[in-house]
């Protein structure tokens, strides 16, 4: 079963035809039809063209364009034109514009101007909706639809009145009375004791601190009040178009929104991703998030926006050399996605994006970018087969959206250099480094199939959770200030680990971090499999460990935890009380007891991913690199025969069809890998 009924890899982008006259149409549907453009996202920002007043719409050049699109074997992802309400609904309800912290109501003028839980925008989002829905259900170039975009681009939290008395509804349903409240909340500290849920509100900016549950719930909140926002608007295309697929796109790892409950809630998961072309390491944080969207439902996700240059909105905005492009999109294919999009397919003439780079650029076919887009569009075709094609991993990362919300709570922790996309890159980078394959999972997720499972933090951990990790068997490895706090933040007992602590076998006597630019030397101990007496450096965290039922793997040296225990072992635990610069000896020596190896044999720059029978590695340095293939396979990009020792262009990716393995023999898998791994099952409530 493919993402939506469009067979094979899709390929296209964003398409705003409103800002182009007519003639211009034609020239359009001719290029995406000769480039092998098979989908575009319609009518993402188009409500005030759609319904230009209050009940009067204009659908005329939607209809056009739907019919354009489906005359050039075009499909569409048509938006519900929900991400940007127009000018004559704010001005006649000021108060569906949002209202920052500090209480200032923002203006129109931009994009995504609504308050999440304003009823007169989501009444009129349903509504809207509603006659999308029905005015294209037949119509024959629909394929899936894209509900508002971007959710929390720009709009995560509103502060007004409104949202004040959403938050104290939602408050009320999750701690029933008052008392309930105060006591999740623990108001005893400074004074903020509630008689009634009308006193309480958003965390608006005051004079000091605000409580950190308080922030907590109002993480929890705002990524709530979206989804509701999403789920009102899907009800209605459900009930319409049942058969169609649904999506929203998602900005890779984002802290606002809890993407694990997200992606429960829609069919594909869709995201965009904008790795900085100027940064030679950004191919690799964008892989941990492709491996996120992979992970969200266990099966091929589509990237749905890219840039083919330059974007518009960093500082300086770097253009992607010759090659990038294709590579960044094999790369995002090689992570399991089943279709590479971008924003977009024309070049804007005018707004705050027509210096954002797109498939047809400023300067037309005769331009580098067009003759890029056309080579992409080919090699898609020639990718055809891998879609559906599924990725195994036996090593897990846990990442919990509230945890994290925990943990960078503003002005109330030990240190506030603890940042979790940094913690989770830190055990990534050598994984991605040696092609060993990563899923995500949330805490208390499905660990089927995995032999080693990595919790880089897990600030607030509940006893189910811990229970989860104990039962899990295989090799865990938990990183520093783990099992603090509980669900309201409070902190456990017995301090840290907390409901952990049976599990590691230590106690955390009291956190140590370290000032900026100090560094703590770890000695350790041979029993690790490193060379006796190797020693690392620790940096921002350490912690000082009592040690109760463990073996000691590593010691600090030097400092003020001289002699005590960095890094232990319970069984098959590792616990590390700090964070290390390098964790590559720890987790090499971990994955080696596991039996974990990397896909295939790759030197530095080259990434390796397998899906399926489909083994992708992708140069991402400026010179050619050398492979010793493994097996041998045909490169479905080149259609030749590739054995033993084999160079790959500077830029430049193999795609290997590899023959199906006998049982057991995947290089890197657990079990039988047959050509029906390649089929991925649908999971769980899907349709
Ligand atoms: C995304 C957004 C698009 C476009 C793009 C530019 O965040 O969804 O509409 O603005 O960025 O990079």
């Amino acid at each position: 079963m493919g993402l939506t009924r469009v067979p094979g890899l899709l390929f296209g982008g964003d398409y705003n035809p409103e800002q182009w006259p007519e003639h211009v149409w034609d020239e359009d549907v001719r290029l995406m039809a000769e480039a092998g453009v098979n989908m575009a996202t319609v009518a993402v920002f188009s409500w005030s063209r759609l319904e230009p007043r209050r009940g009067e719409y204009e659908f005329g050049w939607l209809d056009r364009i739907m019919d354009l699109l489906h005359e050039h074997g075009v499909a569409a992802d048509l938006a519900t034109a929900t991400a940007t309400p127009p000018p004559w609904l704010v001005r006649e309800h000021p108060g569906v514009l949002p209202v920052d912290a500090a209480g200032t109501r923002l203006d129109f003028g931009s994009r995504q101007s609504y308050c999440p839980s304003s009823p007169v925008f989501r009444e009129a989002t349903v509504r809207l909706a509603r006659v999308m829905a029905e005015r294209y259900r037949e119509h024959p170039a629909l394929a899936m639809w894209h509900i508002s975009n971007e959710y929390a681009d720009h709009t995560l939290e509103c502060f007004c009145e409104e949202s004040a008395r959403h938050f104290r509804r939602w408050l009320s349903a999750r701690h029933g009375s008052i008392d309930g409240l105060n006591a999740a909340w623990g108001t005893s500290c400074w004074g903020q004791h509630y008689t009634s849920y009308d006193q309480v509100n958003p965390p608006r900016k005051a004079p000091g601190p605000v409580n950190p549950a308080q922030v907590l719930d109002w993480r929890r909140f705002c990524s709530d009040a979206l989804l509701e926002c999403f789920e009102l608007e899907k009800a209605v295309l459900r009930e319409v178009t049942p058969d169609i697929p649904v999506t929203t796109n998602f900005m890779s790892i984002l802290h606002g929104l809890d993407y694990w409950k997200w992606a429960a809630a829609e069919d594909v998961v869709s995201d965009d991703a904008y790795p900085d072309p100027a940064d030679p390491a950004s191919h690799v944080a964008v892989a941990l998030s492709y491996d996120l969207m992979r992970s969200l439902k266990r099966r091929p996700w589509l990237l749905l926006e890219q840039a083919g240059g330059a974007v518009s909105w960093r500082e300086v905005n770097a253009p992607k050399p010759p090659g990038m492009m294709r590579l960044h999109s094999l790369q995002a294919l090689a992570h399991g996605a089943d279709g590479a999009m971008f924003f977009q397919w024309r070049q804007a003439k005018y707004g705050p994006e027509k210096f954002h780079s797109a498939l047809l650029p400023h300067g037309g076919t005769a331009s580098r970018g067009w003759r890029d887009t056309l080579r992409l569009g080919a090699d898609l075709k020639r990718l055809a087969e891998i879609a559906g094609s599924a990725t195994r991993a036996e090593v897990a990362l846990v990442l919990d959206w509230e945890s994290w919300w925990g943990l960078e709570a503003p002005e109330s922790m030990p240190s506030n250099r603890l940042k979790l996309k940094a913690l989770l890159q830190a055990w990534y980078e050598p994984l991605h480094a040696t092609g060993v394959a990563v899923d995500l999972v949330p805490a208390g997720g499905d660990l089927s199939g995995h032999r080693v499972v990595i919790v880089p933090n897990l600030y607030m951990c509940t006893g189910e959770q811990a229970g989860w990790l104990a039962d899990f068997g295989g090799h865990l490895i938990v990183g520093p200030f783990s099992g603090v706090t509980d669900p309201d933040d409070q902190v456990h007992d017995g301090g840290a680990p907390g409901p952990l602590r049976g599990l590691l076998g230590v106690a955390v006597d009291e956190f140590w971090p370290l000032p900026d630019g100090l560094v703590q030397r770890v000695r350790l101990a041979p029993a690790t499999g490193g060379e006796p007496g190797h020693v690392l450096s620790a940096r921002t965290w350490t912690e000082w460990l009592r040690v109760e039922d463990a073996e000691v793997l590593a010691r600090y040296e030097g400092g003020d935890l001289d002699g005590q225990a960095a890094i232990t072992r319970r069984g098959t635990v590792t616990y590390l009380g700090c964070l290390l610069d390098d964790v590559t000896p720890v987790l090499s020596e971990v994955l080696a007891r596991a039996g974990v190896e990397p896909v295939a044999d790759v030197p530095e720059g080259v990434e390796a991913t397998r899906r399926g029978r489909y083994l992708f590695l992708l140069n991402h340095a400026t010179s050619p690199a050398k492979v010793n293939l493994r097996e041998p396979g045909k490169d479905l990009l080149t259609g030749r025969d590739l054995s033993g020792p084999i160079e790959i262009p500077a830029r430049d990716a193999v795609v290997l069809r590899t023959d199906p393995q006998p049982t057991g023999a995947q290089p890197g898998g657990t079990g039988t890998l047959t050509d029906a791994d390649t089929d991925v099952p649908p999971t769980e409530g899907e349709r």
